[in-house]
Order: structure tokens, then C-alpha cells, then sequence
């Protein structure tokens, strides 16, 4: 069992949660995930490493809602128990002094790229991390990306903070200011992962690309994470999440992430009806009880 130190709302349907795991915090690394699951009878949900306090043993993670199981997640309170908090798993992202990187992170992948830009800038590089998201009230781990990175920009897709655009209209910048960049990773939705890696093959920047596909055992047994890179066949649990996204087929991962969201689709709805059918009886019995004192 796994102890919810605190926990606190991040912007709307995103929530940060502060796990104890002393012995899984001490074996992690940057770029590596961990698997959750509420309760024994609970689904089983991979989440990026949002943040490692090694010293107190306090692993972070970061859970938006977009469906039954992370609906429920996020209704746990400080001092409730994950049955299993799973990891690391998956490879730590290569950290090795590149000179300038160029760290990524857009909309709920943002809290994933902090511990990668700290490990980049602990091995003595020089870091430019980009964030966005569609509007400011999206926007999250600003401060803790700051103080990890020697620069922060931000983009946002409407325009009411930073450069008004794509964490790619920012890249773009960079890159035609003549820039020298020489690595570029980047956590994120799909289609920012394919912008970035299309933005940065002509003038051959190093990209690697944290994917998250569809995950079931996360230790390379079910084959539900399968992903093609350059061509081969790989298992993002085991193989990455960090792949080289030069070589990512990402209209197959497009095709394969769609699979089952019809049925997590109906599992939401399902749970929003209870949830709102348990809220209204709650509300009547506390009246009930009110009305007798
Ligand atoms: P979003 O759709 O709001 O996009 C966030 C930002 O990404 C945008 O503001 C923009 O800057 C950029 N972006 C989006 N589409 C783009 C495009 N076509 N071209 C260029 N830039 C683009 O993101 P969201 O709704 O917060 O979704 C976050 C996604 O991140 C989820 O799909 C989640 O599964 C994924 N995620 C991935 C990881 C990982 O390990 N890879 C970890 C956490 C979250
Ligand atoms: Fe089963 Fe990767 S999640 S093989």
C-alpha cells in the first residue's frame, strides 16, 4: 500500500499527487514510469515520473482525468492508499552532456519533462526547456521547470501567455535565429511529438520522443504498447518510452491509440452517472439527518 502524502489540483482535471515509495524513488531515473492502480480490483494505469524527492523518498506524479479509472484516481484524498504503485519501469532517458538541449513538455506531458531537464542540467548541460498549452490556466510546473532550466519559454495556443502558438512555433525560432542546438527531447500529445521531430529533421537536430501508448503489463509480456521505430517492431514498456523520433512510425501509433476509445468513452460516462446519482443521495441523506436535529 502506498500513502497519498498530499495532493492538489494543477489546473482543471489534472491533478499532482505525492506518493511515499522510499524504495522505488531511490531506484528511479528521469524518463522512467511507474504503473498505478487504485484498489486490487483496479485497472492498471502507467504514469510518467512527474518528480523524484530522493531525500524524503516521495515519488510525484501527475494524473489528468480522461476516463473511468484516472476519474477515480483523482478523487482520492491525502492520506488514502494506492494498493500498487509498480517501478520504475521502462529505461531512464539518455543523459549525457550534449552541450545545449532542448527540453519539451506540452500540456500534461509538462510535469514528465521536469526530472528530465534536471538530469540534463545536473550533467552539465546548458537547458532551454519550451512548455505550452492551449490556454495560461493549462499551464503547470512553471516554477519547479524554471529554477531545473538555464531558459523557459512558453507558448500558448490562444495567445494569453507567451509566444502565441505551438511549443513548435518556438522551436521554429530557435532554430531560424541560428541557434546551436544539439538535442532535443520532448513529452507530450502525439501530434506535438510529430511537429517537434518534423521541425527539427531538415536541420538534423538529435530528437528522442517519450511515447505512451496503450500499456497493459508494462513489462513487455502482452504486446499492447507495440510501436514501429525505424522500421522494427519495439515495446515502448521495455524498449523506451524514449525512442528516436526521426524513426517513430507515429501515424501507426495515431492509428493504434484509437483503438479503445469508444469503450473508455462509454466506462467514463458510466462512471460520471454514478458518481453524480452517489452525490445526490449523499446530499439527500445529509439533509434527511439535518432536518431531524
Ligand atoms: P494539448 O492537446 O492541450 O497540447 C498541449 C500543447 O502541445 C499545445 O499547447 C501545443 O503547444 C502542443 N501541441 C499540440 N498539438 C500540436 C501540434 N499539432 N503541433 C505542434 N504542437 C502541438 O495536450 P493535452 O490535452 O494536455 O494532452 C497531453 C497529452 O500528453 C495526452 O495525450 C497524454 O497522453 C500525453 N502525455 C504523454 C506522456 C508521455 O510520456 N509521452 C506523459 C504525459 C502525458
Ligand atoms: Fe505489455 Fe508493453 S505494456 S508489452
Amino acid at each position: 500500500m502506498f500513502k497519498i502524502l498530499d495532493k492538489r489540483e494543477l489546473c482543471e482535471k489534472v491533478h499532482q499527487f505525492r506518493i511515499v515509495a522510499p524504495r522505488l524513488v531511490q531506484k528511479a531515473k528521469a524518463g522512467q514510469f511507474v504503473i498505478l492502480r487504485k484498489d486490487e480490483a483496479g485497472e492498471r494505469v502507467p504514469m510518467s515520473i512527474g518528480g523524484l524527492d530522493k531525500k524524503n523518498g516521495i515519488l510525484t506524479v501527475v494524473i489528468q482525468e480522461v476516463g473511468k479509472t484516472s476519474a477515480a484516481m483523482n478523487r482520492m484524498k491525502a492520506g488514502d492508499y494506492f494498493a500498487d504503485v509498480v517501478g520504475p519501469l521502462g529505461l531512464p532517458s539518455h543523459i549525457e552532456k550534449f552541450g545545449h538541449c532542448i527540453c519539451i513538455g506540452g500540456g500534461v506531458g509538462i510535469p514528465p519533462i521536469y526530472p528530465i531537464a534536471q538530469a540534463l542540467k545536473d550533467a552539465g548541460n546548458s537547458v532551454t526547456t519550451i512548455i505550452g498549452a492551449r490556454s495560461t490556466n493549462l499551464l503547470t510546473f512553471d516554477e519547479e521547470l524554471r529554477s531545473a532550466s538555464d531558459r523557459l519559454l512558453i507558448s500558448t495556443d490562444d495567445g494569453s501567455y507567451g509566444t502565441h502558438g505551438f511549443v513548435t512555433t518556438v522551436l521554429q525560432k530557435l532554430i531560424t535565429d541560428g541557434e546551436k542546438i544539439d538535442m532535443v527531447i520532448c513529452v507530450g500529445p502525439v501530434p506535438m511529438m510529430k511537429a517537434v521531430v518534423n521541425t527539427t529533421r531538415e536541420p538534423k537536430i538529435k530528437t528522442f520522443v517519450s511515447l505512451n501508448p496503450v500499456m497493459v503489463d508494462g513489462t513487455g509480456m502482452c504486446g499492447a504498447c507495440r510501436v514501429t521505430v525505424g522500421g522494427r517492431t519495439r515495446f515502448a514498456c521495455v524498449d523506451g518510452p524514449d525512442f528516436d523520433g526521426h524513426q517513430v512510425d507515429f501515424d501507426e501509433m495515431t492509428k493504434r491509440m484509437k483503438m479503445y476509445v469508444r469503450y473508455e468513452k462509454i466506462a467514463y460516462e458510466g462512471f460520471l452517472e454514478d458518481d453524480c446519482r452517489l452525490g445526490k443521495q449523499v446530499k439527500a441523506m445529509n439533509e434527511t439527518s439535518g432536518s431531524k436535529k
